[in-house]
């Protein structure tokens, strides 16, 4: 069974909307944990649209599985990371104009800057994870950089209209699941994968954990979060 991380960052931005104290992100952690998650996401960006400094320490204290911190390759988030410590920390790329995360990063371009980063991490006993498409060579770059485990961007396959263009997107993060784990990094996947187009991903045995945010907070609203958690989990069996 593959593990399921549970992101959080949108009911923090359901919060935001008003600026008030509810709903509370910790709460529904601790709901999601009870329900099966086997680990608690993060992403504190650097405008702090939704997620806030506080959500990050109050889950850092009561997260039971693993937080897993999603951050910018900056400075200031670095000290943020070694102050706190997250179990893992997931660098991203960032652009204050997206929706979301619109892509992996670039490795190979920003290959000074990353190994610096991941080797301050390092030194406070921090795991890092690497958020990339799936594409070979930025893999590779990512065994360089000395990161512990990939991420795979999952949007294109989640946008892929059409059987054929799924096959596609299907076959990169295939290959590119299996290049990652022979290169002895932890594979895990994400970013636009809800109760349907995670199934098939689960034929490709080298992803061992599935990080999913929007979909199960937006089923919440409806079925309610234990439910919404339970549902997921029960896919990735
Ligand atoms: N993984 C990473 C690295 C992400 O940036 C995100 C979005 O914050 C997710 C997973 C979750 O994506 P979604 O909310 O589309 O499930």
């Amino acid at each position: 069974m593959a593990r399921l991380g549970v992101n959080v960052d949108h009911v923090a931005t359901v919060r935001q909307a008003r600026g008030g104290k509810e709903p509370e992100p910790v709460a529904a952690a601790a709901i999601a944990e009870m329900a099966g998650a086997d680990g608690i996401v993060i992403h504190l960006r650097e405008d702090r649209r939704h997620i806030q400094d506080r959500d990050l320490r109050l889950l850092r204290d009561i997260v039971q599985t693993k937080l897993n911190l999603e951050m910018a390759a900056t400075d200031e988030m670095a000290r943020m990371a070694m102050d706190i410590k997250p179990h893992l920390v997931t660098l991203v790329p960032e652009r204050r104009e997206e929706l979301t995360t619109e892509g992996g990063l670039d490795v190979e371009g920003q290959r000074q800057r990353l190994k610096e980063v991941i080797g301050i991490l390092h030194r406070s006993g921090i795991a890092v994870s690497l958020f990339v498409d799936p594409q070979l060579e930025q893999i590779k770059a990512a065994r360089r950089v000395e990161a512990d485990c990939v991420e795979l961007h999952t949007g294109r396959y989640a946008n892929a209209v059409g059987l054929k263009e799924q096959d596609t997107e299907y076959e990169a993060l295939a290959q590119a699941a299996r290049a990652t784990y022979k290169l002895e990094m932890v594979v895990s996947a994400g970013h636009g994968l809800n109760y349907r187009n995670v199934r098939r991903l689960r034929n490709i045995t080298e992803i061992v954990e599935y990080n999913i945010g929007h979909s199960i907070i937006a089923r919440a609203i409806f079925v309610g979060l234990e439910q919404a958690v339970r549902e997921m989990k029960a896919r990735l069996t």
